[in-house]
């Protein structure tokens, strides 16, 4: 009870504060002081509201989203653009303009409608002293003595919020739709016997269908609660806790959190960064049951969706989506939930009928005949010759059939469902939507697959006409005296005894250009060994460019070269040696990445982008990398990160700023659209790869590789859709951990953005880059669209070996002669 003392003091104070909201919003009215014979009024085109202290929850009358001219009595966040609602008095029957809320003298709180006819009542009937809303969302009516007389956490809605909890008895009414509140389809129930329960309801007549989901949990006193430390959603038995959702802490300092039993029917956990102007919004990070289409088979009701439709969820969510087969339509398109009508009149008997595949679909419980074993044919023959039958489902394992009649019910679809469905449908319907849709996608995927084939073919024949030496532009004569000055010689027999006659031992890994070995020299000190194949005239090349270029640079981000090796026709590069390899075995691995957390992953996004602004404008040259990649960024024992291999790096002379190439050198998934595309290359292609590379760091997924089905696009095209969802901390990598300033992560992530944007002039410089990352004062432009590289599945090429690491097909450094 403490903490209400505290905040007596503040609603002493009188403030009427008037605010102005977003741009469609209209003024807000709101005061803080609430005292007892107070009220207030539901006004057009306002909203009027008592706020917390801090201003973040507010209580009183909101616009319904879909009807501004009617309102709701509720409590909702308020510092969020879109004020999400948490509490709902009168979800069933929003008030019109005129309405009030009465905290009467004696504390009883009421809603009257516009016409003065009590609609609500939190039906207290001790002496009330004061009323105040508090900070973690509760609005309390309490006695003088300070205890509680009445609180909107006893009366929950669809929503729990952080500190509190739901004693025996309690329930949670998920709402209709989205932005209809009134009471929906599905309950949450605390049961006195312990076994906390999901169950569907009738919308008209709140009969409770088969529960969905249970803990099946017994023990006395039941609570669910919500923890606000842990994060954690878990039901109190006897002294135990039963986990609901599992513990993952987010700090309430930095934001929203809440837990709503959606209109879907799943119950999942939300979180909203605190303090973020704009491209927020709730993420799930939790939910409960793990597959409400899947588990939710009711014997009297019509399923998680409606009649003749089915249920479909994926995605990181677990969003639900109801479908109608082929031929059907939606009864009511706006609330999907009603279910699906034939267009036609299936149970008759006039022959012009013909069956539509489905794969993994089943309508369970609703056969009328079993047929078992027969084949598939017969299947179908059978429920084409039968008036009755609308669907025919199919199993292969045991020959079994099934005959249903409309209307179907608890329809799902997804891989676990081992049977296909046989639709019957007019003949001379034009194709159903569903059919179009699968020849269009057919279509798309044939195209795209002809495309890859031209594509391949015309590489695959420029690189046999590949001319095997090409001339090296900056091997001159002078450089190459220069070099000899400054490198460190090594002798064959120092190598080979540092590592062990090149041992298997030693090696490290194979690259495109040769193996990679661990060696140790006399005086103790660890050095990588690069042996370049004798055959590999492009190892030659980039021998040559990288023995030039590195003596040149000296940056504690860039790899050091201690010297090189010539023997005849033997070719060697000695690098110092980095303990911890490169950085893709960290990022891209479940087990290493937790070793890296989100300041270690900051510290070595901000040392790449140094020493990469080192090469492009901070040495003496200007050099262009090139191939910036994971496996191309080493790692010391302090993980100071290092960039390596300098084979395909190019110098520019002067004022040059951009140049063009036929022989496009890099790796897909990094090439910015330009280079890959024409060729060309400037300091732009490097930050392009620099953002892929600080995507790749932030999210632990390669650019390359992000195949969920929820995802079609690579992993530049994936966080693109969740930055304009406002979704962006879903990208995060989960090893990372989840404490992280979310403001900053944000940041980080816009600034990886603003490097893969599209046009090379729109990308920021590697100064400016480092000056963002480093520097939260420097204010950041809105990125725009990126460049999505295409995906093309090149199997090894040309390709240059890393360092320290062997290296895996889909990361290989390609070679192509572009046209013209
Ligand atoms: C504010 O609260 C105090 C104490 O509860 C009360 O005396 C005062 O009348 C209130 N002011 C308004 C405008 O309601
Ligand atoms: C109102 O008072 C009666 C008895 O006086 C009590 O049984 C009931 O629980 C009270 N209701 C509330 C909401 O406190
Ligand atoms: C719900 O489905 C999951 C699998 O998705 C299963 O493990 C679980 O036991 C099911 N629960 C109920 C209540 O059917
Ligand atoms: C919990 O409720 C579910 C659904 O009614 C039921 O299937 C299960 O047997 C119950 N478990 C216990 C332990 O009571
Ligand atoms: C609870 O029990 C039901 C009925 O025995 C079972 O189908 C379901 O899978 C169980 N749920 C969990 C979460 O174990
Ligand atoms: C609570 O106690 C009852 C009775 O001893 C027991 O059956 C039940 O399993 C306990 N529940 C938990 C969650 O420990
Ligand atoms: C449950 O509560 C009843 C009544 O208070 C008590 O007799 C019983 O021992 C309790 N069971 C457990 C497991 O705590
Ligand atoms: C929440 O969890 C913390 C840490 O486990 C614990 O100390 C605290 O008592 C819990 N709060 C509630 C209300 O259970
Ligand atoms: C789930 O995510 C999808 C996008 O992936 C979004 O369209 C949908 O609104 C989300 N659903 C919920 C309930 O958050």
């Amino acid at each position: 009870m403490e903490p209400f003392s505290c905040l007596l003091h503040h609603h002493l104070l009188l403030q009427i504060i008037v605010l102005m909201l977003g741009p469609t919003c209209a003024r807000t009215i709101t005061y803080r002081n609430i005292s007892l014979g107070t009220s207030l009024a539901a006004r057009t085109g306002r909203t009027t509201a008592w706020l917390s202290p801090s201003g973040e929850f507010a209580f009183g009358f909101r616009p319904v989203e879909a009807d501004g001219g009617l309102f709701l009595f509720a409590i909702w966040f308020d510092e969020i653009e879109k004020k999400t609602v948490v509490w709902c008095a009168n979800g069933n029957e929003p008030v019109q303009a005129g309405a009030t809320v009465v905290l009467a003298d004696d504390g009883q709180l009421s809603l009257k409608d516009q016409e003065g006819q009590e609609v609500w009542n939190a039906e207290v009937n001790v002496t009330v002293t004061y009323a105040a809303m508090l900070d973690n969302g509760n609005f309390i009516l309490a006695s003088g003595d300070g205890s509680v007389r009445w609180q909107s956490f006893d009366h929950p809605s669809d929503t729990i919020l952080p500190s509190q909890v739901l004693a025996v008895g309690k329930e949670l009414r998920s709402r209709l739709m989205d932005t209809d509140y009134s009471s929906g389809r599905f309950k949450l129930s605390v049961r006195s016997d312990g076994n906390l329960t999901f169950y569907p309801l009738n919308i008209m007549t709140g009969f409770e269908y088969d529960p969905y989901w249970a803990t099946n949990t017994t023990g006395n006193g039941s609570r669910l609660v919500f923890n606000e430390s842990t994060g954690t959603i878990y039901l109190a038995l006897n002294n135990t806790n039963v986990d609901l959702l599992p513990e993952r802490i987010y700090s309430m300092k930095n934001f929203y959190q809440r837990a709503t039993l959606d209109f879907d029917g799943v119950f999942r956990r939300y979180i909203y960064p605190k303090n973020v102007k704009s491209g927020a919004g709730w993420t799930t990070v939790g939910f409960q049951p793990p597959d409400i289409c899947r588990n939710l088979t009711s014997k009297t009701g019509s399923g998680a969706c409606g009649f003749n439709s089915y249920c479909t969820s994926g995605g990181g969510n677990q969003s639900v989506d109801c479908v109608c087969p082929p031929d059907y339509s939606f009864l009511d398109p706006n609330r999907k939930y009603k279910g699906c009508t034939p267009n036609f009149a299936p149970q008759n008997c006039n022959g012009r009928f013909t069956l539509t595949e489905m794969i993994n679909v089943d309508w369970p419980l609703s056969a009328y005949e079993h047929l078992a074993p027969i084949d598939e044919d017969r299947c179908r023959r059978e429920c084409l010759g039968d008036c009755n039958c609308a669907v025919a489902i199919y199993q292969y394992e045991g020959g079994n059939c099934w005959k249903k009649r409309l209307p179907l019910s608890n329809g799902k679809r997804g891989d676990y469902v081992d049977r296909r469905a046989f639709v019957k449908v007019p003949k001379d319907s034009t194709k159903g939507d569903f059919g179009t849709k699968k020849i269009v996608i057919a279509t798309i995927l044939v195209s795209i697959f002809l495309l890859l084939v031209c594509l391949g073919l015309f590489l695959w024949k420029k690189n046999r006409k590949q001319v095997p030496t090409l001339a090296v532009p900056i091997t001159s004569s002078k450089e190459r005296s220069g070099m000899e000055l400054e490198w460190n010689l090594f002798d064959m027999f120092t190598i080979a005894s540092a590592t062990d006659n090149f041992s298997v031992n030693n090696k490290l890994g194979e690259g495109g250009f040769g193996p990679v070995y661990k060696g140790r020299l006399d005086d103790g000190q660890e050095i990588a060994v690069k042996r370049l194949s004798m055959d590999s005239a492009q190892g030659l090349k980039e021998f040559k460019n990288e023995v030039m270029l590195i003596p040149k640079l000296q940056h504690k981000n860039l790899v050091r070269i201690l010297g090189c090796c010539i023997i005849g026709e033997e070719r060697m590069l000695i690098y110092e040696y980095m303990q911890n390899k490169s950085l893709d075995a960290f990022i891209f691995d479940k087990k290493q990445g937790a070793l890296l957390n989100w300041q270690k992953r900051l510290y070595i996004i901000i040392g790449i982008a140094r020493g990469l602004l080192y090469l492009h404008q901070d040495s003496r040259l200007t050099i262009i990398h090139r191939d910036l990649k994971a496996s191309n960024i080493l790692l010391d024992k302090d993980m100071n990160p290092k960039i390596s291999d300098f084979g395909t790096a190019r110098i520019f002379k002067g004022d040059q700023n951009q140049e063009k190439t036929r022989m496009v050198i890099g790796t897909f998934g990094y090439m910015s659209p330009e280079y890959a595309s024409d060729g060309t290359f400037s300091v732009k292609s490097d930050v392009f790869s620099f953002g892929v590379l600080l995507l790749e760091i932030l999210s632990g997924k390669k650019n390359r590789m992000v195949h969920q089905s929820e995802y079609s696009m690579n992993l530049i095209g994936h966080v693109w859709r969740l930055w304009e969802e406002g979704r962006c901390v879903e990208l995060l990598d989960e090893a990372m951990g989840y404490s992280y300033p979310i403001s900053k992560l944000l940041r980080c992530i816009q600034v990886g953005l603003l490097c893969v944007q599209e046009g090379s002039n729109d990308r920021p410089t590697m100064a400016e880059v480092v000056l963002m990352l480093s520097n939260e004062g420097v204010a950041l432009q809105k990125p725009k669209r990126p460049g999505f590289c295409i995906e093309i599945s090149l199997t090894k090429q040309d390709s240059s070996s890393s360092q320290q690491n062997s290296m895996t097909p889909n990361e290989v450094t390609v070679t192509m002669l572009g046209g013209r």
